[in-house]
């Protein structure tokens, strides 16, 4: 096999997968090579409908025109210039996104790890220089079932055994209750060291988990009553995925810190964000925490473009809109069929719950059906398959997607 020889197989490229590299991912046998819109391509030409969108980060389609020219016409000009020195970008771009969502001040990272690792010191840093509480004893409060990401810290308060097993010792510091209940915080913010809340609007990753209706409103009043900051985690959720530019939005909740990633450059180039308040944004002074590559002048570009796509192209209402067809389609599949028992969700970030145990291979037996039938989606937790389709796509388009999901689960045999 050699590159120059001409076309590598999928087969193949597997192939130098599993050799090559680290075994911490098991994809689905699908090699990709092309993207466009709502659509990406194997290496043997097959199109597929993309139902993941690189996990809610390609929310304005594959190789968007506006953001690769903004990519483009950046990378010739300047690239990177570390935080050693300004450069004519990051300030565009710093009140660009400030006023977009409505904060002072924006702290830029790359990855979403980052964000959240960054949200966390800056509520530290605020409970000890604003809140008085003592040296190091400061308490963040988390959700079971949370996904922040995969940094040493994050996984420390993470109740996923795969993500946390073997990786100790932990950071402590965290305290962790049940999601979606007012009870368990309340009980927790007695506690007067507790510096800040963490929270995702929705759970992505344990399986599009979304909390009782009102719930984030009164966590955010619950929080305010006791002097708690309340961050969001939007990573997932935010860039009008679930139908409004940020999940908090369907309950007129501004949080505290808020944590954005993903799709804040249309997954074209790692970016990420965090956005507070002066008064808790300006307590990190010079030299107290960065990233060489964060704020950089080619991020700045794609990540302006990549949000004025979200407005122009009205991509929240779209995903609202779309959402609810998706959902009403699902349901009457549901009706037809033992195999999936439910879809949940909110705008275009859904799920179905497949009729089976977390531990069988139902859900993935089934996206293999669907990728033969064209449609790319993957199991999260076992039993749950999530749908997270580019929120560029048409009614058409979902609507052809949906035959194909119930051609496969009405045509599937365990
Ligand atoms: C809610 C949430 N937070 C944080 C992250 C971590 O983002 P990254 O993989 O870019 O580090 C993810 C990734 O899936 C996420 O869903």
């Amino acid at each position: 096999m050699s590159l120059v020889e001409g076309k590598v197989s999928s087969q193949e490229l597997i192939g130098l997968e599993d050799k090559y590299g680290a075994h911490n991912y098991h994809p689905l046998p699908v090699v990709l090579s092309k993207g466009e819109g709502v659509y990406v391509w194997d290496v043997e030409g097959k199109r597929y409908y993309d139902f993941l969108s690189a996990y809610s980060a390609v929310n304005q389609g594959h190789c968007h025109p506006k953001i690769v020219k903004a990519l483009v016409d950046q990378a010739q000009t300047l690239a990177l210039t570390s935080r050693a020195f300004y450069n004519d970008v990051l300030g565009h771009y710093e009140k660009y996104i400030t006023s977009y969502f409505g904060f002072d001040k924006v702290l830029p990272m790359n990855t979403g790890a980052e964000a959240v690792e960054t949200a966390l010191k800056l509520c530290r840093k605020w409970a000890y220089e604003k809140k008085g509480i003592a040296e190091n004893e400061a308490v963040i409060v988390v959700c079971d079932g949370n996904f922040h990401g995969r940094t040493t810290t994050v996984i420390s308060f993470s109740n996923d055994p795969d993500a946390r097993k073997n990786y100790g010792p932990y950071t402590p510091g965290f305290v962790s209750i049940p999601y979606s209940d007012l009870n368990a915080l309340e009980e927790v913010l007695k506690n007067k060291n507790v510096a800040g809340f963490l929270v995702e609007p929705i759970q992505g990753e344990a399986g599009v988990d979304v909390p009782e209706e009102g719930y984030l409103a009164k966590a955010k009043a619950l929080c305010e009553a006791n002097n708690v900051l309340f961050i969001a985690d939007e990573v997932q959720t935010g860039i009008a995925r679930t139908g409004k530019l940020l999940a908090v939005q369907h309950e007129n909740v501004q949080p505290d810190i808020l944590i954005l990633g993903k799709a804040v450059s249309g997954g074209m180039y790692p970016v990420s964000a965090v956005l507070a308040n002066d008064e808790i944004m300006l307590v990190i002074k010079p030299g107290q925490h960065g990233s060489t590559f964060g704020g950089n002048p080619l991020a700045a570009k794609v990540a302006m473009a990549a949000l004025e796509v979200v407005q122009e192209e009205k991509l929240a209402e779209n995903a609202q809109r779309l959402g609810e067809i998706f959902r009403r389609e699902m349901n009457r599949i549901i009706e037809k069929t033992e195999l999936v028992v439910n879809v949940r969700g909110k705008g275009l970030l859904n799920a179905i719950i497949v009729n089976d145990t977390p531990e069988s291979s139902t859900a993935w037996d089934l996206c293999m059906k669907l990728a033969d039938n064209g449609l790319l989606a993957k199991p999260t937790h076992g039993n749950i398959i999530r749908f997270a389709p580019p929120l560029v796509m048409t009614e058409e388009q979902l609507m052809e997607c949906v035959a194909i999901i119930e051609e496969t689960i009405m045509n599937f045999k365990k």
